[in-house]
């Protein structure tokens, strides 16, 4: 696939969704950034990353030919296809926190940010976001957030990380065409769920906590959380996990 790399922009996400605008014919391409000046996160949150030590890039994929309402599928795909290569490095205790967030030994090294358009009741493009904190040690005022280089000492070739990730996430979302491995990736993705099957706090909408215990997904993605007898579901939008 083909990679343009920048030195700064305001977002990826943002750089790949006018390069569609522009070239509708578009093979499938990776945007990598240096330095993000306005990247963007989940929920409205921004994403922040020191220049030059951690990867911050956008695959932009036309026409994938993923069915609409796999979309949570490609969310789960995505995280899968990251955790892979990271699991290759000898990375330990990796899973990923509903949705999409990169953890390892619950320390938050990644994350992911997936912007479709829609056309005619089908997906027309399809950008994936991903944020991983790499090489960088430092991070003010984040506690909960970590980097490869936190957890094993060694500093990591961006290149070559970009490189294994884009191949990993490129050969699966060409698979998601399939509706049988959609199954498959969302078995995956339990496999590997933030604390699954263990009690937790969470933060409703409206300020409440509530303990509950995380269970599964259902098949459109939305979190299963038993709240004392009984298995309730949420999505993004009602809920925070809090750790
Ligand atoms: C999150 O966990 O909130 C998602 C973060 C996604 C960050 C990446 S960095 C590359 C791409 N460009 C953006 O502006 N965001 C995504």
């Amino acid at each position: 696939m083909r990679i343009i790399k920048v030195d700064a922009t305001k977002s990826t996400n943002s750089l790949a969704r006018e390069w569609f605008q522009a070239n509708k014919s578009t093979p499938a391409v990776c945007f990598v950034a240096r330095d993000q000046t306005l990247g963007r996160g989940q929920r409205g949150a921004t994403w922040v990353s020191n220049a030059g030590e951690n990867l911050t890039f956008s695959i932009l994929f036309p026409n994938p030919g993923i069915p609409i309402n796999n979309q949570f599928t490609i969310s789960a795909a995505a995280g899968i296809a990251v955790l892979e290569v990271l699991k290759l490095l000898n990375i330990n205790k990796l899973k990923l926190k509903w949705p999409n967030d990169i953890m390892a030994a619950s320390y938050k090294i990644g994350g992911i940010l997936i912007e479709n358009s829609l056309s005619n009741g089908r997906i027309d493009s399809l950008v994936i976001g991903i944020g991983l904190n790499v090489n960088q040690t430092e991070f003010i005022d984040l506690p909960k957030a970590g980097s490869l280089k936190k957890l094993t000492g060694i500093t990591y070739d961006l290149d070559e990380l970009l490189q294994a990730i884009i191949e990993n996430l490129e050969r699966i979302i060409l698979q998601l065409k399939s509706s049988s491995v959609s199954l498959k990736i969302l078995q995956e993705y339990e496999n590997v769920l933030f604390r699954k099957d263990v009690a937790s706090t969470f933060q409703l909408n409206d300020g409440k906590l509530i303990t509950g215990v995380i269970k599964g997904i259902s098949s459109t993605g939305l979190l299963k959380v038993q709240v004392e007898d009984t298995i309730k579901t949420f999505d993004l939008k009602e809920l925070k996990l809090l750790f």
